[in-house]
């Protein structure tokens, strides 16, 4: 061992632990000296409301893993199972509002940053953890993305439970009104349908019969730990009612998920389909790697799809965006931001974990008002 490391022995050094060390004359033996990174999980606001055994929320579980030596990935989505399982939850996995002919389908995305790979399901029926299915892609496959039978025929294979129906007596019970209302054969043309469909689940929402977060679903979870390692997961039962086969953001990489090793980790929930036009994930990762903090970057992402929102059915009275959709932003330093399109009464929240414990942090609204306005 050379008693000093030159300036590039030194660069090497630090590399290798993916953050680089600050600047430090080495008078003995090499020592690798992070940059320290404080380690810190984001997570949609049902991050920190479904609980495991030990009374820990997705933060807290993925917060406690990480600083515990876990993979940071494996910590991911230890929290997001929590979620998926949790019967309660209407929005993600078990229990998650079924499409418009009554039938869960899934989405789920996962992301690891040191090993640059990823995988993903999409339309997964019969297994109440797609998040797990998805992580199976990305080891064991050289894909991506598997959908549909095909997905639930390789979730099978890896030794998953598949079971007959993830509806639980709640869901069907909200399924049923929804069916009620909307009786569909009266509505001949699919797109009609569509409309009439999403009208009456906006209708239930307003009613209180669906919690907002809860239309879209979704959670999102990255996480870094102190050696800057970054990765994320993100999953969902996506939009209450679909028409079946529709696919959303949450398994697309780069639209519902995105992360990069060297900078960061995006994700998000709300409308889906605004996030796929826009690849918003992407995008304020690379925006990220231009050099903008996490709420920046999130910003820029909103206001690109509010000038990408130019169909009237998706205009208020104001011309803005009727939809809501959030981020949920972390890059290798530590820093994070929860931003979305609005936060009417401020009442909305993002979970975060760090040192401090788990919190419930306030989003970052783009534009003022609400989306129905
Ligand atoms: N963001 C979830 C979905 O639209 O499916």
């Amino acid at each position: 061992m050379p008693e000093k490391l030159n300036r590039r022995q030194f660069v090497v050094a630090g590399t290798g632990t993916g953050v680089l060390a600050s600047t430090r004359v080495f008078t003995s033996a090499p020592q690798v000296i992070t940059r320290g990174v404080k380690p810190a999980v984001v997570a949609a606001a049902n991050g920190n409301r479904s609980k495991d055994g030990a009374g820990l929320t997705c933060v807290a579980k993925a917060f406690k893993m990480i600083t515990g030596g876990a993979d940071v990935l494996d910590a991911c989505i230890a929290g997001v199972n929590i979620v998926e399982l949790d019967p309660d939850d209407t929005s993600v996995g078990y229990g998650g509002l079924p499409n418009a002919d009554g039938v869960v389908q899934l989405d789920a995305s996962v992301m690891h940053g040191p090993k640059k790979s990823g995988g993903a399901v999409a339309c997964l029926e019969g297994v109440r953890t797609p998040s797990l299915v998805a992580k199976k892609v990305m080891e064991e496959t050289d894909h991506v993305l598997l959908v549909g039978r095909d997905a639930q025929r390789f979730a099978r294979n890896m030794g998953f439970t598949i079971e007959d129906d993830l509806n639980t007596p709640k869901s069907r019970e909200l399924y049923l009104e929804w069916k009620r209302r909307t009786d569909p054969d009266h509505y001949l043309n699919l797109r009609d349908r569509a409309q009439r469909g999403y009208q009456v689940a906006l209708e239930m929402v307003a009613e209180g019969k669906i919690d907002p977060d809860h239309f879209h679903g979704t959670i999102n979870c990255n996480a870094v730990n102190s050696k800057g390692e970054i990765c994320g997961t993100t999953t969902t039962s996506g939009l209450a009612w679909k028409i079946p086969g529709r696919v959303g953001d949450s398994p697309i990489l780069g639209a519902g998920l995105y992360v990069d090793g060297e900078i960061g980790a995006a994700g998000s929930t709300g409308r889906g389909e605004a996030n796929l036009f826009s690849l918003a994930s992407f995008l304020i990762v690379e925006s990220m790697r231009q050099g903008k903090p996490p709420k920046d970057a999130g910003m820029a992402a909103l206001q690109r799809i509010k000038s990408q929102t130019v169909a009237k059915r998706l205009l208020n009275s104001r011309g803005q965006p009727n939809f809501g959709v959030t981020f949920y932003i972390l890059n290798v330093k530590g820093e994070y931001a929860g931003v979305t399109m609005y936060n009417p009464n401020e009442n909305s929240t993002f979970a975060v974990c760090t040192e401090n414990g788990p919190q419930n942090v306030k989003l970052e609204p783009l534009l003022t008002g609400s989306a129905a306005d």
